[in-house]
C-alpha cells in the first residue's frame, strides 16, 4: 500500500505522521513546491520509527511526482491556509490553481487513487479536483464533517463532562459558516443528546462548532492542523483497510437530498472503493432548510470558480 500526501506544511504533515504511526501503508510519500521542505519532514518523521515503533517508510519529494507512482490514496493539503479576516472563500483563486495542478500530476502518475481533498475552500476545491482528475465521484472527496463533526463532539464531551469516545454524532453541509450540526441524530452511549444538556446550552455548543475553524485561526494566526491531519487520515484508514466507516464526508451529490451537481457534507460509507454509499437521512423540514441554506452558499462559491474559468 502507498499512499501521497501533497503539501507539506501544517496539516499534510501531521498527516502523514499519523499515517505513517498508524502503519496504514509500506510507504507514505510527501511533496512539496518547497525545495527540501518535504525531504526534511519526512526524514523528521522517519526519525521517529525507531522511537515509536513502526516501519512505515516516509519519503519526501520537491515537486518530483514520479516519486508518487501508484499510490493507492492521495490526500491533497496544499494551499494557502487561512489568516485572521480571511474567510475559506477569499482563498479560491490561488487554491483552485494550485488543486489543479497537483490532481492532474496525481492522476497522470496513480490512475487508480482515491483522492481526499483538505484544500480550502473545502466544498469548491474538491469540485476543482473532481473536474481536473476526470475520474468518477467515488473517487474524489473531501475532508471536513470528521474534523467539524469532532469539534462539535469535543465541545459536548466537555460540557457533559463525558468521554468524547461515547458520543456519536453527524454532521452535513459545506465546511463553513453553515454547516449543519444534527442534534437530533446526535447521542451519548446512545442515549439522544437532548435527553442530557438544556437547548441552550446545546444550541450554544452548535454555534461554537459552526465558527470552530475561525476559533483557531484568531487563536493561532494560522488554521488548525493536528485535528485536521487526524481526520483525513482517519478517512486514508477507512479506505485502506476497508473498514465501511460512516462518516460525514464531502460528496458530489446527484439527486440525493433533492441536490444535483454540488460537493457538500453528507453520511457516506468510505471502504476500498472510495464512497460506496451515500446514506439519505430522513431529515425534518427544519434541517432540510438549514441544508438548502448551506447548499446554497457552496453553490454560490462554485458559481465564483466556474465564472472565473468561463
Ligand atoms: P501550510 O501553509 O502549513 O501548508 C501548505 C503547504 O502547501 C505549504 O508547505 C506549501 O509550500 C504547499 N504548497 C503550495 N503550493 C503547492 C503546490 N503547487 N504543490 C505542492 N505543495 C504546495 O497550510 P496548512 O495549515 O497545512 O493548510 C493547508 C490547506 O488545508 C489550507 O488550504 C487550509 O485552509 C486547509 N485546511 C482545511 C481543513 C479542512 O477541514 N478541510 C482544515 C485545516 C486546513
Ligand atoms: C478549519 O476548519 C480553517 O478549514 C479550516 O480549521
Amino acid at each position: 500500500m502507498k499512499i501521497t500526501v501533497v503539501g507539506a506544511g501544517n496539516v499534510g504533515a501531521t498527516c502523514a505522521n499519523v499515517i505513517a504511526h498508524k502503519e496504514l501503508a509500506n510507504e507514505v510519500v510527501l511533496v512539496d513546491i518547497k525545495e527540501g521542505f518535504a525531504e526534511g519532514k519526512a526524514l523528521d518523521i522517519w526519525q521517529t520509527s525507531p522511537i515509536n515503533l513502526y516501519d512505515t517508510r516516509t519519503v519526501g519529494s520537491t515537486n518530483d511526482y514520479n516519486k508518487t507512482a501508484g499510490s493507492d490514496v492521495v490526500v491533497i493539503t496544499s494551499g494557502l491556509p487561512r489568516k485572521p479576516g480571511m474567510s475559506r472563500d477569499d482563498l479560491i483563486s490561488t487554491n483552485a490553481g494550485i488543486v489543479k495542478s497537483v490532481t492532474e500530476n496525481i492522476i497522470k502518475h496513480s490512475p487508480d487513487a482515491k483522492i481526499i481533498i483538505v484544500s480550502n475552500p473545502l466544498d469548491v476545491m474538491t469540485y476543482v479536483a473532481y473536474l481536473s482528475a476526470k475520474i468518477d465521484s467515488s473517487r474524489v472527496f473531501g475532508m471536513a464533517g470528521i474534523l467539524d463533526t469532532a469539534r462539535y463532539r469535543s465541545f459536548l464531551a466537555e460540557a457533559l463532562d463525558i468521554s468524547p469516545k461515547d458520543i456519536q454524532a453527524v454532521l452535513m453541509g459545506g465546511h463553513g459558516d453553515t454547516m449543519v450540526p444534527l442534534p437530533r441524530y446526535t447521542t451519548v452511549g446512545g442515549i439522544p443528546v437532548t435527553e442530557l444538556i438544556d437547548s441552550e446550552k446545546l444550541d450554544a455548543i452548535v454555534e461554537r462548532t459552526k465558527k470552530g475553524g475561525g476559533e483557531l485561526v484568531n487563536l493561532m494566526g494560522t488554521s488548525a492542523w493536528y485535528a485536521p491531519g487526524a481526520a483525513a487520515a482517519q478517512m486514508v484508514e477507512a479506505i485502506v483497510r476497508d473498514q465501511k466507516r460512516v462518516f460525514p464526508v464531502c460528496a458530489w451529490l446527484q439527486g440525493e437530498y433533492g441536490l444535483k451537481d454540488i460537493y457538500l457534507g453528507v453520511p457516506v460509507v468510505l471502504g476500498k472503493n472510495g464512497i460506496e454509499k451515500i446514506i439519505e437521512l430522513d431529515l425534518n423540514a427544519d434541517e432540510k432548510a438549514l441544508l438548502a441554506e448551506s447548499a446554497k452558499a457552496v453553490k454560490d462559491v462554485m458559481n465564483v470558480f466556474d465564472n472565473m474559468n468561463k
